[in-house]
């Protein structure tokens, strides 16, 4: 074929290729078989291959993937993305309405639209092609997504006319394909997704776009930003314009004339909601006048012309298969539902948390009872009642032991409080509990040291004691299973590393009863060193703000003791600072604008400007969470020389990765 011909073939594939892929994925109205489209694709793609002057950037092989990109660009959003308020029963929609007519003139209509859980994205369109987009990001400054986005099927390559406009839509994973990624992700040994929201999330910040082609990603388009040379009246309007454009809106989407039809869709789609092919986690309501909506402008975060019904949570059925009981690091007691598996918004639960034995009598829950779950703010599991007309008899109440299940003392309920305790100073599920405490990230923040690593040196005797943790030596180290050379030096430096920590680490770390990581700080702060502490009076420490009675006594009990004296003394001959450092204060308004506001941050390797404490405390500072390990929960790492296993680790789950200097750059924007 010569170039001549190749242009033509390619023309037509183009041509046809986009034509299918309008029908297969906008429409969701196939006109050929899959097979057919890939032979087309296929031949696209060599054709390309064998004449790259010929390449488009708005050609459908695009889909497939480009090369990665090292890192993501910066946009400024033109028209910022803003968030909505809330409403959560009828009551704060007549409300909403209420405020809409005061701020309008005529009456108000709405249009009202799934709210689909997935994350905002800005696409940018000149002359009818796709040049750009972008997440919503801080709302102000997104990231520039462009290549995933073109994976994307059902986002438009070149619209039905040369316009230029900046629309607005949700991506998201629908549930199966979330499911399947899921399945696949268990049988490679891999972390899974915590829901649809946080797979469509992590596949779009992939910087190779081959991974975020085969994610099975979609999108409903909900708005438009910009729009140069044509004038909308309504909102539903322009939802009809989208669809003429070749965009994908939801179907779903209803005309309202007042707030009671509003209320009656709500409430039609309260049952059906589980049924769809994808998430949603509420209804937005919009005033569908454009004009009525310029009236009434915007708050500093939201429209007031908008607002979001979000749906009370999820409650699901299952079978209460079991009790498991923990020992805490207090001694408390503590039963855990062990649940046949089930999804509730959108992950797996297998276990709630059933507090103490009051909760079991209230609820009359019984094994092998059908129970209803819900997860409390969408996250924790929780068993709401038991369901006792699906009894069959066969149903056992459950007693609490009277002895500890871990060293079979006897158990004993304290005055006043709910939950049974083992009092044996020596249980070894206390000690082991209250070693985990002491390197938890509140706590010393010991990385590399988490409750797996914890309860293996625990049962190998290596430490029985916080102070043991300092005298830990390689030698003992390497000779326990999955420490390498490589992790035990990790290990060692890190423990070394939290021997600087101020005081109030160490405080919280010692698991005082009543003392949080809060009032240690104010402990800390207030006595300055841990000998004038010791020495505190029940007077000298209620005369602190915040300090009361019941917790001062907990102190002086605690350092009452010939045991706690010399753990101290062990402590201090170990170099371990028994000093308070004063932590920089924090500035609230800068940690709610700063990139680590709300985030989980890991850091790993060495860094060489800044010591890991420093850079630590800065981020928290700025309103970031710091912890040891990587996990789904992690939202950015921060990769220093030599970063091994938790950067794979971090690649792996595709969490972004910052170098130091990326670190210093932003916390240099806040001083
Ligand atoms: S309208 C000014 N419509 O919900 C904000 N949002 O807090 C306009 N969302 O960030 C948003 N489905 O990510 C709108 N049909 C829909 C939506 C929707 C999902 C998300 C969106 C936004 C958040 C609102």
């Amino acid at each position: 074929m010569d170039r001549n011909q190749a242009e033509q073939r390619i023309v037509k594939l183009r041509e046809l290729l986009e034509e299918y892929g309008y029908h297969y994925y906008v429409l969701d109205q196939p006109l050929v078989s899959d097979a057919e489209y890939d032979q087309l694709l296929q031949e696209l793609i060599s054709l390309e291959g064998e004449f790259p002057e010929l390449m488009s950037e708005d050609s459908p092989s695009v889909r497939v993937g480009g090369i990665p990109l090292p890192h993501f660009v910066k946009v400024e959003h033109e028209v910022p993305m803003l968030s909505l308020g809330n409403a959560f029963n009828d009551d704060d929609l007549r409300d909403f309405d209420r405020r809409i007519r005061q701020g309008i003139e005529g009456e108000p209509s709405y249009s009202c639209e799934l709210k689909i859980d997935g994350l905002a994205i800005s696409l940018r369109y000149e002359n009818g092609r796709f040049v750009r987009g972008a997440t919503r990001g801080d709302g102000t400054t997104g990231e520039d997504i462009t290549q995933n986005l073109k994976t994307i099927g059902s986002i438009p390559l070149r619209l039905k006319e040369a316009v230029d406009i900046e629309v607005r839509g949700e991506a998201f994973m629908p549930k199966r394909s979330f499911e399947a990624l899921n399945q696949a992700k268990e049988q490679a040994g891999e972390e899974k997704f915590a829901n649809p929201r946080n797979a469509a999330a992590g596949s779009l910040r992939q910087l190779d776009p081959k991974i975020a082609a085969k994610r099975n990603l979609d999108i409903f388009l909900y708005g438009i930003g910009l729009l140069k040379g044509k004038t909308l009246d309504s909102h539903h309007e322009g939802l009809a314009y989208l669809r003429t454009l070749g965009f994908k809106v939801n179907e779903e989407s209803q005309y309202c004339e007042n707030i009671d039809e509003v209320i009656e869709y709500i409430h039609s789609w309260l049952e059906k909601r589980t049924a769809l092919p994808y998430e949603i986690d509420g209804i937005v309501i919009k005033l569908d006048s454009l004009s009525q909506q310029k009236a009434l402008g915007f708050t500093a975060k939201s429209p007031r012309w908008a607002i979001a019904y979000k749906f009370p949570a999820e409650e699901v059925v299952t079978k209460l298969i079991g009790i498991e009981l923990t020992v805490g690091r207090t001694g408390a007691i503590t039963p855990t539902a062990l649940l046949e598996p089930v999804i509730v918004a959108g992950t797996t639960v297998k276990r709630a948390s059933l507090h103490n034995e009051d909760l079991i009598r209230e609820k009359d829950i019984k094994i092998g009872d059908s129970v209803v779950i819900k997860k409390a703010g969408d996250i924790i599991p929780e068993v709401v009642n038991v369901l006792p007309k699906l009894r069959t008899g066969i149903e056992q109440e459950f007693n609490m032991p009277t002895h500890c299940p871990e060293c079979e003392s006897e158990l004993v309920r304290l005055e006043g409080e709910v939950a049974l305790r083992c009092i044996n100073p020596k249980c070894p599920a206390q000690i082991r509990e209250g070693l985990i405490h002491f390197v938890s990230r509140n706590a010393m923040n010991i990385d590399g040291l988490g409750e797996k690593v914890i309860a293996q040196l625990f049962s190998h005797q290596l430490i029985e004691d916080v102070a043991d943790i300092y005298k830990l030596e390689r030698e003992e180290l390497l000779k326990l299973e999955r420490m390498g050379e490589k992790s035990v030096d990790n290990l060692l430096e890190a423990i070394e590393a939290t021997k600087e920590n101020s005081l109030e680490r160490l405080l919280f770390g010692l698991g005082i009863r009543f003392v949080g990581a809060k009032a240690a700080k104010t402990l800390a702060a207030h006595f300055e060193t841990m000998e004038a502490l010791q020495k505190a009076s029940f007077e000298e420490l209620t005369d602190v703000h915040e300090i009361g009675d019941k917790m001062a006594d907990s102190i002086v009990s605690y350092f009452d003791s010939e045991e706690v004296s010399e753990l101290i003394n062990e402590l201090r001959e170990l170099g371990v600072n028994l000093t308070y450092k004063g932590a920089k204060p924090t500035n609230a308004q800068e940690a709610i604008d700063s990139a680590f506001a709300g985030k989980t941050i890991v850091l790993t390797g060495k860094l060489e400007k800044l010591s890991r404490n420093e850079a630590a405390e800065q981020i928290e500072a700025l309103g970031g969470k710091v912890t040891g390990s990587v996990s789904k929960n992690t939202d950015i790492v921060i990769a220093g020389v030599d970063a091994g296993s938790k950067l794979a680790k971090a690649k792996k789950l595709e969490i972004t990765v910052w170098d130091e200097d990326q670190l210093i750059e932003e916390l240099g924007k806040r001083g």
